[in-house]
């Protein structure tokens, strides 16, 4: 695992934003795997900022989301269908049918998850695949005790996913319970893997990765068998090593 360690968040954002940008001119038919939540929302801004400059074009990216909220309307504000197209997809050149997102409102979950697994096996799996990481090590939605065998599945948020979440929800108790993520194992496909992580409240989680420590108690810790990763992390999350 490579590790870039940077000032603070704008670094970090830059520097992520550099290594989707070498991924989109190396291959002309990019398949990108992206992430939600408060980490890359800098890397969007940047992304953006370098398409308005005219240093980017989306018209040839397929994308290929980590996870969705089950049960929760793609139009909902806190959906991640939602948080994509604002954070992203409506100010590039970005094809809308050639972003993917899992439907967390299918009838059936189970065969909603096989599709996506199946779409990305198809397409993907993504040249490059951008993470964040939760307090407790999760990658995707991929909980602590998930197998590293895992492919596209229905999982039960952890209560502290949930707490974490909750800042972006009125109460707590708005935020759902489940999410279809990709696996661990879906996650691995990806040529190349760069996870982020901002501020001090990811310094435990960051300590824990780079111990070296490998265990489904700690879903990040499967990164260590890919043969491509870079962690870009700030210096306030970066404090404990
Ligand atoms: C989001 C995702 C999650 C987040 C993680 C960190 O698609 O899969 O693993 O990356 O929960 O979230 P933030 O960036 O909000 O701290």
């Amino acid at each position: 695992m490579k590790v870039i360690v940077t000032r603070d968040n704008q670094e970090m954002s830059q520097k992520a934003a550099d290594l989707l940008q070498l991924c989109m001119e190396e291959n002309e038919e990019s398949v990108l795997g992206l992430a939600t939540g408060g980490t890359p929302r800098g890397t969007y801004q940047e992304l953006i900022r370098r398409y308005k400059a005219g240093e980017l074009d989306f018209s040839h990216v397929t994308a290929f989301n980590l996870d969705e909220y089950v049960g929760v309307d793609q139009h909902h504000p806190q959906s991640y269908h939602t948080f994509m197209k604002e954070q992203l997809f409506q100010h590039v050149n970005m094809n809308i049918e050639k972003a993917h997102i899992p439907n967390g409102q299918a009838p059936d979950l189970q065969e909603e998850c096989a599709r996506y697994e199946a779409l990305i096996e198809k397409i993907g799996p993504p040249h490059i695949q951008l993470l964040g990481i939760g307090h407790n090590g999760h990658i995707g939605f991929n909980e602590p005790g998930s197998s590293f065998k895992s492919e596209t599945h229905v999982v039960d948020l952890a209560d502290s996913t949930r707490d974490a979440n909750a800042r972006f929800f009125e109460s707590k108790s708005d935020v759902p319970s489940q999410a279809i993520t990709m696996g661990i194992q879906s996650i691995m496909k990806s040529k190349r893997i760069v996870l982020i992580a901002s501020g001090e409240k990811k310094a435990e989680a960051i300590r824990r990765l780079l111990s070296q420590e490998v265990s489904e108690d700690f879903p990040a810790s499967a990164l260590h068998s890919h043969p491509d990763v870079t962690l870009i992390v700030d210096l306030s999350a970066y404090q404990k090593i």
